[in-house]
């Protein structure tokens, strides 16, 4: 009997001194489990006279079942204080100010380029790309700028041979289409183009946006009415606008006319090249110039985004300052 108060004393100061579920655990398997103290107690019972037997047997599960609650008490408290605990380490503070992701932001001449397919995609253009390495054939031939023509000396071009070229301009873009589509067509061409030259007004690589339509019975009128549309409707925003049609000369048009902008002082800036297809154009991509005609023109994209943002450098565009970059969010 005293061993038997002994065991649920000690398993009671046992109990109370643990600290976790995982502890407390153990301490029940020490005295509880299978080969645990008490349990041994049944097993011994059958070392007793038999006369005693019940009694202690009665004692042992009356010991039993006052170690289980007490177990069962503790591990109550044991969770209890490990449920607060967690809840206390995963705290959220909701009265915290938020972090501020940062995001980038459309660059200027991508927005721009954006505007301009949007305005032509509405009229029916599709939107096709062309190969920034150009040859000869498409950047200069087949546009009708003869071998002496001065764009085809390396002070404009970057020229990897005789042959091919980092194309000038998006016109080379105009020969690849033709050759492979039949009239009537509509296409507009984004892309990259690079120059030999470099200044306030001027950088090695900047964007054109190539406009080609062909039908018959195109002419100019349709042409200038177009680009007059497109113009008012870029710089809706604007409060007035002033725009000239400038007679102009290009190898690959006939007539040939650029469209200038009045800028913010008064200076005329020139955006965009046009014109009336050439026939030799027509007959180098093997289109019937009796049958068709057709319009073209080459939009500066920088240069429009210069007008709409009014930005004065143009190498500010590819220096990806993000001082600059950032006021275009
Ligand atoms: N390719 C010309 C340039 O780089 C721009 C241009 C002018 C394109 C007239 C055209 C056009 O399609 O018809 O300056």
């Amino acid at each position: 009997m005293q061993y038997l108060k002994d065991i649920i004393t000690n398993a009671t100061i046992a109990i109370k001194s643990v600290n976790s579920l995982v502890e407390l655990d153990k301490v029940r398997i020490q005295y509880l489990g299978r080969k645990g103290e008490l349990t041994c107690c049944f097993q011994n019972l059958s070392l007793l006279p038999p006369e005693k037997r019940a009694d202690i047997a009665k004692t042992i599960n009356k010991t039993k079942e006052k170690m289980i609650q007490i177990f069962n008490l503790r591990k109550a408290e044991l969770k209890q204080i490990e449920l607060l605990s967690t809840l206390n380490s995963e705290k959220i503070d909701i009265t915290l100010p938020g972090k501020r992701i940062n995001t980038g932001s459309i660059h200027p001449v991508t927005h721009t380029i954006e505007r301009v397919e949007c305005f032509f995609t509405k009229l029916g253009f599709d939107i096709e790309s062309g190969p920034e390495i150009e040859d000869a054939f498409h950047n200069f031939d087949a546009l009708n700028i003869k071998p002496m023509h001065p764009a085809r000396t390396d002070q404009d071009t970057f020229f990897f041979n005789q042959n091919l070229m980092l194309r000038t301009h998006t016109s080379g873009a105009q020969i690849r289409i033709m050759e492979n589509s039949q009239p009537p067509f509509r296409y507009i061409v984004p892309g990259r183009v690079y120059r030999n030259d470099y200044d306030k007004t001027h950088t090695p690589m900047f964007h054109q946006l190539e406009g080609i339509l062909v039908n018959e019975n195109i002419n100019f009128l349709q042409l200038k009415g177009i680009l007059n549309d497109f113009v008012y409707d870029f710089f809706k925003g604007e409060e007035k606008i002033e725009l000239r049609f400038r007679p102009s000369y290009f190898p690959f048009t006939e007539p040939s006319a650029e469209i200038d902008i009045k800028n913010k002082n008064g200076e005329w800036l020139e955006i965009l090249g046009c014109g009336m297809v050439h026939p030799n154009v027509f007959h180098s991509v093997g289109i019937n110039s009796e049958k068709y005609s057709g319009f073209a023109f080459g939009i500066g994209i920088e240069r429009l985004a210069m007008l709409a943002y009014g930005i004065h450098d143009l190498r500010s565009f590819f220096e990806n300052d993000l001082r600059f970059l950032k006021q275009f969010k």
